[in-house]
């Protein structure tokens, strides 16, 4: 039998990047190859998101559009994997009959043995089960079927022990576990061996890394910073509840500990934060900025937030807006209210009307804007240190990061750049856009 080629579609968070990575090398390992052209691959895989109503419906129109190469071709082998698998399960595979393949998120070290299943046997296959939580789990080191990148993401921890009540995460990432140290640091030095620069370490609530283990996360950045040949470490997401006082003060003394954080606050209003069991009020979140930022002076802070929780009136609201005005974050993302089923707040009445919605988010949109605009303006004439990462297609402008998280295009590229983390002189900004100059080299931009 001939060789099977594979893609992999991805949608939502950095998590989600790093189980398509990983599934993508165990197949390629496992003799697969990887086909570029989602329609042309023998077996496609949408690796899914459930965060928000929206996503999900992006997930069934692609599946709805990916039917007639089915029809054409019945031995194509069509998949579902991630958090819409997991919480659709048996339903999606009932309500989708082209469907072959369904599994979660705790099955992606598992992927080689389910799509074989599929492949070789022809049966249509479901995997929904869970890891137990509050403890550690092992994951074979990471096999390099591909080169090191400049900056790597690192899952350390699965699952979310929270339940705000808004948020379907607990219930298709499980309860919280943690990979050990040992384990996670032979990655990151294999990473660094390759030329790796940055690592960021990710979890949904990552401060409480290690719960039932003995390990904590202060633990691991410390032992990370010690790897020689790294030089950037960042981690997220933190919960403003869980970041501890052990945490704040390695900022601003760690070197390699990038100063830039985000904390998401999602509401401004007590009453909400209270309705979505958040678990803070609005000054314990502020204090924890303050102490940030005595800590570390220069400290890129950036947010979520969500607008139109249930029941939120417009005096909650300009709470939240005061929250942004207050603290002007480096970055905001910003959500309207998607009511998830099987959440607490899926069941709460006071709905608000979409436009209502679309208002606010308008609204904390172009503040969050001005902010990003107001602090990359203070950029201009000024010399930031990129770790270069990416090229655009066409190999003529590259981009990186700051230790602050800011994204800059470089526009005078030269062939050997990626990989370093070089000078670049900031001459342009537009919006949220920020463009410059590699500095001592010649400003001509190359063009096709
Ligand atoms: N674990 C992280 C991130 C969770 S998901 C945390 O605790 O912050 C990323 C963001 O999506 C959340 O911070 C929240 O702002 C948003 N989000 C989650 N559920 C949502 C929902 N039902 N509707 C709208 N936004 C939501
Ligand atoms: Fe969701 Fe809350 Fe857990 Fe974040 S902390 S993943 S918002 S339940
Ligand atoms: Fe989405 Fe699952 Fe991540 S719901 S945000 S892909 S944990």
């Amino acid at each position: 039998m001939s060789q099977r080629s594979i893609h992999i579609k991805t949608f939502g968070c950095q998590m989600n990047v790093y189980d398509s990575d990983r599934m993508g090398g165990l197949l390629t390992l496992g003799g697969y190859l990887w086909e570029p052209d989602l329609r042309k691959a023998d077996v496609i895989l949408i690796n899914t998101c459930s965060i928000r109503d929206k996503s999900e419906h992006k997930v069934l129109s692609l599946l709805g559009q990916l039917k007639p190469l089915k029809d054409e071709n019945p031995k194509k082998v069509i998949g579902v994997s991630g958090c819409v698998g997991q919480r659709l399960g048996r339903s999606l595979l009932q309500r989708v009959p082209h469907l072959d393949l369904v599994f979660g998120p705790d099955s992606v070290d598992r992927v080689k043995e389910l799509v074989d299943e599929v492949v070789l046997n022809g049966r249509r296959v479901l995997e929904t089960k869970l890891e137990e939580g509050g403890r550690a789990y092992s994951q074979p080191t990471h096999v390099p079927t591909r080169p090191s990148r400049p900056a790597e993401y690192l899952t350390i921890m699965k699952g979310c022990d929270h339940f705000c009540t808004y948020c379907i995460v607990p219930f298709v990432r499980g309860r919280e576990k943690s990979r050990p140290i040992h384990e996670i640091l032979e990655d990151v030095r294999g990473f660094v061996a390759g030329g790796t620069k940055e690592v960021t370490f990710l979890g949904q609530n990552i401060n409480t890394y290690g719960k039932g283990t003995g390990e904590t996360l202060a633990e691991l950045i410390e032992k990370t910073h010690a790897i020689p040949g790294l030089e950037r470490i960042r981690y997220v997401t933190s919960h403003p509840r869980d970041l501890g006082e052990d945490l704040i003060s390695q900022f601003g003394k760690l070197e390699k500990l990038c100063p830039s954080l985000h904390l998401p606050f999602q509401s401004g209003s007590d009453r909400i934060l209270k309705a979505m069991s958040r678990l803070y009020t609005r000054d314990e979140y502020l204090l924890k900025i303050e102490k940030l930022r005595a800590a570390c002076p220069a400290i890129a802070l950036s947010t979520d937030v969500i607008v139109g929780f249930p029941g939120e009136t417009d005096e909650d609201f300009e709470k939240t807006v005061e929250v942004l005005n207050r603290v002007e974050f480096s970055m905001a993302f910003l959500f309207k209210y998607s009511p998830r089923p099987g959440t607490r707040a899926f069941a709460l009445s006071e709905e608000i009307p979409e436009v209502v919605k679309e208002e606010r988010l308008a609204r904390v949109q172009q503040l969050s804007l001005r902010q990003i605009e107001r602090e990359n303006g203070r950029l201009l004439g000024t010399t930031v240190q990129c770790l270069v990462e990416s090229i655009d297609k066409k190999g003529l402008c590259y981009s990186g990061r700051t230790v602050h998280n800011k994204l800059v295009h470089v526009l005078n590229s030269g062939p050997s750049c990626q990989g370093k983390i070089l000078d670049v002189e900031v001459t342009e900004t537009n919006g949220s856009n920020v463009k410059g100059y590699f500095a001592g080299a010649p400003r001509v931009v190359r063009t096709a």
